[in-house]
């Protein structure tokens, strides 16, 4: 279950604002269910997690095994929407996959890639490539990196259980590259974008061959779309969060930052800000997605928080019960001073630490609403990637720009190419 208090937006939004904006979140609720809206064609997200088949995930758990005693260690090669749902479901669940889990695609350094080859030398290696569009460059050219490693190592036919492709049913060099090698292959829907893909095979695959348990995953995420299916704001908090981001957009509120005392939402974090910085910066408008893990940044962005421009409000991630909580010890000496919390969990100081800033932020004209998980397993992930889907869905609806193409990403690779091609 997840929870969310607005108590830290009083004097900021009100529910006579929620009610002004109702018919426009109105309008945009049926425009999405309708599939009437901009990008409608890239809506097949909305109802994915219902039509995901219990085949399909019984399936990947049999590939699983195969490919976990097959391989020490996995690498997952995507950029993007074909990386970043992977890496924060992996970190948000602590990070501890079956086999090792490496990265590549994710950029282009030869620092990071002569490090990961480093890394994969002497063990058995298998690989996930991900591309919706099969032609993205840093994926490709990673690839092809490691592809030359395996080939070094295995025969076509040992490759076979090695490569695993996941890409579009039929465009592409990556599908032509698996049609021709014989690789076994996972399709990526045409109506659901990269950002969105996390609950299609770009995201089930790699996790579930990591030891993710992408049932919970999937499950979470079926109750989401059942919490957020309904036009009723008293339910529906999705549908809250989305109009009131809109009012305080309106009033000045240019940018939100996603907040956590809990490290591991660091990823979820950053596939939040690909999700609403693609889906709404756009024609000139659109809310800028940033994020800060506390309390470090505390340390280092708490002035501008607190005290910086006031064009900002916050969301906080909270995590109502830790996987593990310590006791802080009793020190004799007690030179530091701090035996007055001795005894008590870190996790109580931690909550301590969110009340003390969200109120202090609060005072100091951030206003700010608190998303809380019971739990950070995947059940509670699953929900909270279909809530912040459909919120950016209702959100840039309710701004008036399509929340599903992405045609400013295209600008630095036409550059790029250009520089390349000369
Ligand atoms: O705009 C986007 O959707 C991108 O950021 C993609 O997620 C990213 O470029 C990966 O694309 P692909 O899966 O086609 O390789």
């Amino acid at each position: 279950m997840i929870t969310f208090n607005t108590d830290h937006l009083k004097g900021f939004v009100n529910d006579e604002d929620i009610k002004n904006v109702f018919p426009a979140l109105k309008e945009a609720h049926e425009d999405l269910h309708a599939q009437k809206g901009k990008g409608a064609e890239f809506t097949g997200w909305l109802n994915l997690p219902s039509q995901i088949r219990e085949n399909f995930l019984n399936d990947l758990q049999s590939l699983a095994s195969q490919v976990q005693s097959d391989c020490d260690c996995l690498v997952s090669i995507g950029i993007g929407g074909s990386y970043l749902g992977i890496r924060a479901a992996v970190e948000f669940l602590g990070g501890v996959t079956k086999i090792p889990l490496y990265y590549a695609g994710q950029n282009i350094s030869s620092d990071y890639l002569n490090g990961l080859l480093e890394s994969l030398k002497g063990k058995r290696v298998g690989v996930v490539v991900i591309s919706k569009s099969g032609t993205t460059t840093e994926p490709a050219i990673a690839f092809r990196l490691i592809k030359k490693l395996l080939e070094s190592k295995y025969s076509a036919e040992d490759l076979k259980k090695r490569i695993i492709c996941v890409t579009d049913e039929k465009k592409g060099a990556l599908r032509q590259i698996a049609t021709k090698n014989g690789y076994r292959s996972f399709i990526i829907p045409d109506d659901v974008g990269g950002r969105f893909s996390i609950l299609t095979p770009v995201g089930l695959v790699p996790l579930a061959l990591a030891g993710i348990d992408v049932k919970s995953l999937v499950e979470g995420a079926r109750k989401a779309q059942e919490e957020y299916k309904d036009l009723d704001l008293q339910k529906n908090n999705c549908y809250r969060y989305a109009a009131i981001r809109n009012i305080l957009y309106r009033r000045g509120k240019k940018i939100e930052v996603v907040s956590s005392f809990y490290p591991q939402v660091y990823f979820v974090a950053e596939w939040f800000k690909q999700l609403f910085g693609e889906s709404e910066g756009k024609n000139g408008k659109g809310i800028f997605p940033a994020s800060m893990i506390f309390s470090t940044d505390l340390h280092s962005m708490g002035q501008q928080m607190q005290d910086g421009e006031r064009n900002i409000f916050e969301t906080f991630i909270s995590i109502d019960k830790p996987e593990h909580d310590l006791t802080i010890p009793y020190d004799d000496d007690n030179l530091d001073g701090f035996n007055y919390v001795a005894g008590k969990s870190f996790d109580f100081v931690n909550k301590k630490a969110y009340e003390a800033t969200s109120a202090a932020h609060f005072e100091g004209g951030v206003p700010n609403m608190t998303l809380s998980l019971c739990k950070a397993d995947a059940f509670h992930l699953g929900h909270l990637f279909y809530f912040f889907e459909k919120a950016v869905a209702i959100s840039g609806y309710m701004l008036g720009v399509n929340p599903f193409d992405q045609p400013g990403v295209e600008a630095y690779k036409a550059k790029m190419f250009a520089l390349l091609k000369a």
